[in-house]
């Protein structure tokens, strides 16, 4: 892995001379910089240690990692390549638990090897970029999808990052925003997603890149700035979203939906079809991804004998029935808990 620091605007990823180009997320809003990747096992590192986050952006990363490790392990024509390519994905798939975007993208990956006859390196590197640029595809039409369900709303919440940072580009929540303020002016509204940071940090500062003004809150005024009447809508991305339309999305998701629903706020959740496991019938199937204490937890608590620890599960599930509508690329589901999901299945 190697490192650059010239600004690129906003891309989360570049694949640039069969090269990934990861912006390390954790330097920003103070530093724009980018590891280069060439291996698998290495990118797998990048989505573990947060340089990389969002679960779409997760799945695109993973698919240029399956397309890299493919061109390593084959082009050193042993016969054991499969299996050194195999260890890799198991490496890829542990790399953080919650987002089914990365697992996905290792599917659709492995079903792309193995259709392929002969040397698969060009058409797998093809295919992670392809990948990379459906995402792209599917934000913009899901930025129009949900710009249309807002009409002329003013005020517009949203919370972690689901932006260009989170994506191949454009972004999910952020996407609708984007085509939403391009149509007239709202006021933007982003929590500042403790402890992780991703509003103050990413949102705003994406947000702002883009000429797109925006006010950050802090997570715990999200009721007073519903009770004050300045929000119509909450927008947000989403991990994993199981069958029945439950949403496990960045921890304080569900805080925001409850909070929405007694002040007769609505609920946005967009994001693409990836991001849909049928396989869950429900959220309390999903895993929670739990972190470490140490990420808010004072350091003089951090003895082994000390009575004060805490509690850091990093996403939570938000009940369909709190959900008003969830955008996709193959279009909009209003109030998912009667209409289901199911036409949204790709069978
Ligand atoms: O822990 P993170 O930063 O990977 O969590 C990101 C989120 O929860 C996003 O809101 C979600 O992935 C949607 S991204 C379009």
């Amino acid at each position: 892995m190697t490192g650059s620091s010239n600004k690129l605007n906003v891309h989360a990823l570049l694949w640039q001379d069969e090269q990934l180009h990861v912006l390390d997320q954790r330097q920003l809003p103070e530093a724009v910089f980018y590891d280069v990747y060439t291996e698998a096992v290495d990118i797998a590192e990048a989505i573990r240690s947060m340089r990389v986050r969002g679960a779409p952006a997760i799945g695109i990363a993973a698919a240029y990692a399956v397309a890299l490790s493919v061109k390593k392990n084959f082009k050193q024509n042993d016969a054991s390549w499969k299996d050194k390519f195999d260890a890799e994905i198991k490496v890829l798939a542990a790399s953080r638990p919650t987002a089914v975007n990365l697992f996905w993208a290792l599917t659709e990956m492995q079903n792309k090897l193995a259709d392929i006859e002969g040397d698969p390196i060009e058409a797998m590197l093809d295919y992670a970029a392809d990948i990379h640029q459906q995402d792209i595809a599917a934000n913009k039409a899901m930025g129009e999808l949900g710009a249309e369900v807002l009409a002329d709303a003013k005020g517009l919440l949203t919370h972690c990052n689901a932006g260009a940072l989170a994506t191949g580009g454009y972004g999910t929540a952020l996407g609708v925003i984007r085509s939403a303020v391009a149509k007239m002016p709202r006021n933007v509204f982003a929590g500042e997603t403790r402890p992780w940071l991703q509003g103050a940090r990413l949102t705003v500062w994406e947000l702002a890149e883009d000429d797109i003004a925006a006010t950050l809150i802090a997570d715990s005024a999200a009721a007073m700035l519903m009770k004050s009447g300045q929000i119509d809508w909450i927008i947000v991305g989403a991990d994993r979203i199981a069958a029945n339309g439950d949403v496990a999305n960045k921890i304080g998701t569900y805080s925001l939906a409850v909070l929405a629903k007694h002040h007769g706020v609505k609920l946005m959740v967009v994001a693409p079809t990836t991001t849909i496991d049928f396989a869950m019938q429900e959220g309390s199937q999903i895993e929670i991804e739990q972190r470490a204490a140490s990420e808010f937890l004072p350091d003089c608590y951090a003895d082994e004998n000390s009575l004060v620890d805490a509690w850091n599960p990093v996403f939570d599930v938000t009940p369909a029935e709190l959900i008003s509508v969830i955008v996709t690329e193959r279009g909009v589901v209003f109030n998912p808990v009667e209409t289901g999901m199911s036409e949204l299945k790709n069978d």
